[in-house]
């Protein structure tokens, strides 16, 4: 371990579940105090948080007052851990295109923006400060009619974290993307048909998805390397090789 993890604060956005959760436990196992942020489960976060001695807040991230409100709230955060997203699957039936897009890009990117704005402040104070932004192979590849925005927020997420990283260099901040394929969330394997599931792994020279866990370590272990600064780890099993 390059860096002492023990009592800093991190913040998850949308650590209430899936790989979030993960990623507040991988953190909180290595002493750190975890923020379980969510905006609409805040039960679900709190059962979260309760389990590693965390905080569980809600707060909508597209919302710059909110986000100011929970920042103030919580105080410093040492490492941002940009993860919350819009669920792809959930656009409404009566939203347009455009009111799509405006959801999408407020949670996924705008989201991203602000909390890493607010707690780049701080993380400069101090000077010291990581953050993780999880992206997500649509990221690269042609996107389907579903995933035009989503792919499109996560690739400009791209271009944001490495803006961080070039502002917060001579400030001890590293900025990082992790960009995974198919994660086995309790979501993920409910929502696939068991068809949907062995086409998905088709694509997948390693045959399966990531675990949440191993997925959550691969984000401290970007935290855990300071040199490490404005790039994108893929975490694919080998996905590219079959593009
Ligand atoms: N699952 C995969 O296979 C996969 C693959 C590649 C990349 N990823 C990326 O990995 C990350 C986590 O994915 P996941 O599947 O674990 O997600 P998920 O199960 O859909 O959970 C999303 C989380 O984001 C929160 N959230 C939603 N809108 C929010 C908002 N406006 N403000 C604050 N929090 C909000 C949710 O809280 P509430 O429940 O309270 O709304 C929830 O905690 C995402 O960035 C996703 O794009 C996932």
């Amino acid at each position: 371990m390059m860096d002492s993890f023990e009592n800093k604060k991190v913040l998850v956005t949308g650590g209430s579940r899936g790989l979030g959760e993960a990623i507040c436990r991988r953190f909180a196992s290595a002493g750190c105090q975890v923020i379980v942020n969510c905006a609409h489960g805040i039960e679900v976060a709190e059962k979260v948080a309760a389990g590693i001695n965390g905080i569980a807040y809600a707060c909508d991230i597209s919302d710059e007052k909110a986000v100011a409100r929970m920042f103030s709230d919580v105080g410093p955060v040492d490492i941002l851990v940009n993860n919350a997203r819009i669920d792809p699957y959930k656009r409404g039936a009566d939203m347009t295109d455009g009111d799509w897009w405006d959801a999408v890009m407020s949670v996924n990117l705008k989201g991203a923006y602000l909390c890493g704005k607010f707690a780049f402040e701080d993380m400069k104070k101090r000077q010291w400060g990581r953050m993780i932004h999880i992206s997500s192979l649509w990221a690269y590849q042609p996107a389907n009619e579903r995933m035009l925005s989503y792919a499109a927020a996560k690739s400009a997420m791209h271009a944001l974290s490495r803006g961080f990283a070039n502002l917060g260099a001579t400030h001890g901040i590293t900025s990082n993307v992790l960009a995974p394929g198919l994660i086995m969330t309790d979501l993920i394997m409910t929502r696939l048909t068991p068809e949907q599931l062995e086409k998905e792994m088709a694509g997948i020279p390693l045959g399966r998805g990531a675990s949440t866990d191993e997925v959550a370590e691969a984000v401290f272990k970007i935290a855990d390397t300071p040199f490490l600064t404005g790039e994108i780890i893929n975490l694919n099993g080998g996905a590219f090789m079959r593009a």
